[in-house]
């Protein structure tokens, strides 16, 4: 099934159609609008008399079902564009379209996992992973009994009860993970989910990110500093110069899915790693010259 479901992805999404496509494929695929599209979006803060360019026209898009990424270093505006996606900032120029329609400047129309974990401190565990549920409105039972399952799952059965101060940095943000994830919105935006956890558990939870997405494709982008993370979920990945961040590279993702943690030893693979590392470097000591 998802394979079937993955080659008419990758005509949408691909800027260079990578397999023999019927044109009646094509033609379904391209009714649909973008999930997200993000066009010519710039941004400047400014207080006093300083103000600093973040975000300097940036453009991308994320096909219905995809899994995009970006990759850009530190400072660059990658958070500040999703708080403007999510219309927490306004964007100096450009404007922001969910399914074909504008949503710039509009909340509620996404499931967002900031970067800080950002759990409610009064509400426990399981409350905090309900949370989205409960605004829109869902049916109690079920969905606790769900959002239960998925706590056990990502090793926090046992502290449903526990509120954030009890949990470590690296369960709050399965917690916060938990809440993106069980959230009704179409559209997830991830800020680095797994950037305090350890190795070993951050393998996991990409292992059930990518079984979870290919199981039931949700839109997806997602910020990370991790290549190979960046490589084994996407279909897409942007790389953003350094601040003001502006798109420098798109760079679609070949490896068929579903995908496997042993793609990463692939020749392909470890080739792509090393071009986007060197991107990556390049653009980072621009940044301290
Ligand atoms: N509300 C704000 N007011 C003023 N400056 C801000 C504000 N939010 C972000 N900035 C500035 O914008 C720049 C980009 O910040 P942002 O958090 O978007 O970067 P980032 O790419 O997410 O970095 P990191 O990878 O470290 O998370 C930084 O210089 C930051 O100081
Ligand atoms: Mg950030």
């Amino acid at each position: 099934m998802s394979h079937q479901i993955d080659a008419g992805i990758t005509q949408a999404g691909a800027a260079s159609p990578s397999g023999p496509a019927s044109p009646v494929d094509r033609t379904a695929v391209q009714k649909l609008p973008p999930a997200l599209e993000v066009s010519g979006i710039s941004k400047t803060f400014t207080r006093g008399r300083s103000s600093t360019r973040v975000l300097d026209n940036v453009s991308l898009t994320v096909e219905p079902q995809e899994f995009v990424s970006i990759l850009g270093p530190s400072g660059c505006g990658k958070s500040t564009l999703f708080h403007i996606i999510g219309g927490l900032e306004a964007p100096d120029a450009g404007t922001v379209s969910m399914n074909g329609r504008s949503v710039t400047g509009q909340r509620g129309e996404i499931s967002y996992m900031p970067q800080q974990p950002a759990l409610f401190p009064w509400r426990s565990t399981l409350d905090n992973v309900l949370l989205a549920g409960e605004l829109k409105g869902e049916p109690q039972a079920a969905a606790r009994d769900n959002a239960r399952r998925w706590l056990a799952k990502v090793g926090l059965g046992g502290f449903e009860k526990a509120y954030p101060h009890m949990l470590s940095g690296g369960m709050q943000q399965r917690a916060a993970f938990l809440r993106a994830l069980l959230a009704p919105q179409e559209l997830m935006l991830l800020d680095e989910p797994f950037s305090a956890l350890d190795a070993l558990t951050r393998s996991d939870m990409q292992r059930w990110l990518l079984e979870l997405w290919e199981e039931n494709r949700r839109s997806v982008l997602f910020i990370t500093h991790n290549i190979e993370e960046a490589l084994l979920l996407s279909s897409r990945i942007y790389v953003f110069s350094g601040r003001p961040g502006s798109v420098l590279h798109t760079v679609d993702i070949p490896f068929p899915r579903p995908r496997r943690e042993e793609i990463t030893d692939s020749p392909e693979f470890l080739q792509l790693k090393r071009q986007l590392a060197q991107w990556m470097r390049e653009e980072q000591s621009k940044d301290r010259k």
